[in-house]
């Protein structure tokens, strides 16, 4: 497959919610590949929304603080 068509593999892939339940929530986003780094936060106020996707830059993210997550494999909260 060619890297134009790579590059936009993941643009219909599922999107995850990620609701602050608090102040200074940070939604840590981790390199996809061999080394597995952080390459991007983001930080959320209490009642604010994060709507994201994987991508080829970001496999897996880490979320501190109280949150609920959802995701289609269920609703999750950090704190439970
Ligand atoms: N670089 C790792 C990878 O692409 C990132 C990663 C994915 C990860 N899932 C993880 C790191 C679970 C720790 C735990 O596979």
């Amino acid at each position: 497959m060619g890297m134009q068509q790579e590059e936009w593999m993941w643009v219909l892939a599922d999107y995850v919610v990620i609701r602050a339940l608090e102040n200074g929530v940070t939604i840590m986003g981790l390199t996809r590949g061999r080394d597995t780094k952080f390459h991007h936060t983001e930080k959320l106020d209490k009642g604010e929304v994060m709507i994201a996707q994987f991508t080829e830059h970001t496999s897996a993210i880490k979320v501190r603080g109280k949150a609920e997550i959802l995701t289609k494999h269920g609703r999750v909260r950090t704190d439970e």
